[in-house]
């Protein structure tokens, strides 16, 4: 195991997403964590991040002493090398300039880290003015005169740049070189192994009791729960809460991929009637979002005790949530949406957890899927909010609309899987869906004039949905779906294309 202390750098989950592209299994932890829970996974080296503090700066975070007491081999990235300097008694000073963006390096001195020219992706204000005693410059570029440096003997090494990021090409190399060449660490995290591991996990933590899911029908809970069916098959009993707030053919999809595909025990709820019940007359999205919330948890209590209120529960949690829980800074972000997840459970429920997928990132779990035998349809789905379509049917929730609202999507979504742009390996697009519009304009059909809604087209681009661009579909496409929707669906006379990006939009409309 790799260790990466995350001194608050944005590309931070980079560096492990990289090393475990390089199937190198690698934790990420806080700068300041105890001591032992780091040295806990035993690691064979650390990665120290970049962050945005300046180290001689009082209450700037500092390397803890247990990473050079531990002995083993240390790469410090653009900060980390500066705290690696500052802690080692070298000089750490403001650069004259920053320097951002894309500089050349070469290196300048043999080591096993880095050779010859290289493009790669400076972001930094400091610089190191004299690196420690024992360290040597191993590379330069025309704007900083210790790109990279190492102490060879004590396998001790800094770059002032980024290795992690895409504009580095030559950075994943040599975060793998770090890692198997230097540090030792095996090259065997792959998705056989995760499998193996986890299931191992699984059973060992359960031994021969009940496991409950709610499933979804998304990547994260479907996959959890192939994995808990692999380690303890028939004990793990499924929950599939058909809210009537669907995708087309969504709970025909689910049933087959996880009880005819896996044999699952999936026990079906169909209780569209109270949730609709409880839409009747809502159109405040935050009112429709709590109503939603508090239904599921009801029918998910219902159904458990029904099911002998089995000790443990199955999440779909992944390392990103995991992560993200652990920023207290992030936690003062402002509420933009109430987020809803299916297993959104209440806190007095007296469970204890099983997540499988606790340390996996979202391209981990996805091949996870794959090697347990998951349909590629399911393991490519794009992701689909908790609430369902309630929050794409715009105004009041009801059947008719939901209706109208599922044969638009499937005909948007149908023709973009169809060109290849959504659902598969690859695909430039993160997520696409109509929205129905609770607005009447005039139109003419035949010789008749209509009064109808109106359906909005989202499709986005997006690494981390945090972030979003609105997509530039070909016309031909669009003007295919537009006619499609206005001919097939009944009570859509208009079909717009949202061309906003988030910010300043969100991806939802609700
Ligand atoms: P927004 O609309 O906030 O969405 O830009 C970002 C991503 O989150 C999804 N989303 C949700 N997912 N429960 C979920 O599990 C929710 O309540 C929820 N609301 C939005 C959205 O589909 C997009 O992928």
């Amino acid at each position: 195991m790799i260790a990466i202390l995350d001194f608050g750098s944005q590309t931070s989950q980079l560096i492990a997403r990289r090393l475990r592209e390089a199937q190198v299994y690698c934790q990420l932890f806080p700068c300041d964590a105890p001591a032992g829970d780091v040295l806990a996974g035993e690691p064979q080296g650390f990665v120290l991040s970049g962050g945005p503090a300046s180290v001689y700066e009082p209450g700037a975070p500092q390397l803890p002493d247990y990473v050079l007491a531990s002995g083993k081999p240390v790469l410090g990235i653009c900060y980390g090398m500066q705290a690696l300097t500052h802690a080692l008694g070298g000089r750490v000073a403001p650069a004259g300039q920053r320097e951002y963006g894309a500089a050349d390096i070469r290196s300048t001195a043999e080591n096993p880290l880095l050779a010859g020219e290289q493009r790669v992706w400076m972001s930094h204000g400091d610089r190191i003015e004299q690196a420690p005693v024992g360290f040597a410059p191993i590379a330069s570029s025309d704007n900083a005169p210790v790109a990279a440096m190492a102490d060879l003997e004590r396998k001790l090494f800094g770059v002032q740049f980024h290795p992690e990021v895409q504009h580095t090409p030559g950075g994943l190399e040599m975060l793998r070189r770090f890692a198997v060449d230097i540090c030792g660490a095996p090259a065997d995290w792959s998705p056989g192994h995760i499998v193996e591991q986890s299931v191992a996990a699984v059973r060992q933590q359960v031994g021969d009791r009940a496991v409950l899911a709610a499933i979804s029908g998304g990547v994260d809970s479907s996959v959890a729960a192939a994995l808990v069916h692999r380690a303890i098959g028939d004990q793990l009993v499924a929950i599939f809460v058909d809210t009537g707030l669907l995708r087309q053919g969504e709970r025909q999809q689910v049933r087959e991929a996880l009880q005819a595909g896996l044999g699952i025990e999936l026990v079906v709820v169909d209780a569209a009637e109270q949730f609709l019940g409880d839409l009747a007359g809502v159109t405040d999205p935050e009112e429709k979002r709590s109503r939603i919330g508090e239904r599921f948890i009801r029918v998910f209590e219902e159904q458990a005790k029904a099911l002998g209120q089995p000790p443990f529960l199955l999440q779909g949690t992944i390392y990103p949530d995991v992560i993200e829980s652990r920023a207290p800074e992030r936690h003062h972000a402002q509420r933009i949406k109430t987020h809803h997840n299916v297993g959104g459970l209440p806190e007095d429920m007296d469970f204890e957890l099983v997540e499988p997928l606790r340390y996996l990132f979202k391209d981990e779990v996805r091949q996870v899927g794959l090697e347990l035998g998951l349909p590629a349809g399911l393991v490519w789905r794009q992701p689909f909010p908790g609430p369902g379509l309630a929050v794409r049917c715009l105004g009041e929730v009801t059947a008719e609309r939901l209706e109208r609202l599922r044969a638009a999507d499937a005909i948007f979504t149908g023709e973009l899987e169809a060109a290849g742009l959504l659902g598969t390996a690859g695909a430039p697009l993160a997520q696409a869906f109509a929205v129905l519009l609770p607005v009447y304009s005039v139109g003419v059909m035949g010789d008749q004039r209509t009064y109808q809604e109106c359906v909005a087209l989202r499709a986005v681009s997006s690494q981390d949905y945090m972030t979003a661009d609105w997509a530039r579909l070909p016309e031909d496409l669009l003007a295919r779906v537009s006619g499609r929707i206005v001919n097939e669906v009944k009570g859509v006379n208009r079909v717009v294309y949202d061309i906003s990006s988030k910010p300043p939009a969100t991806i939802e409309w609700e």
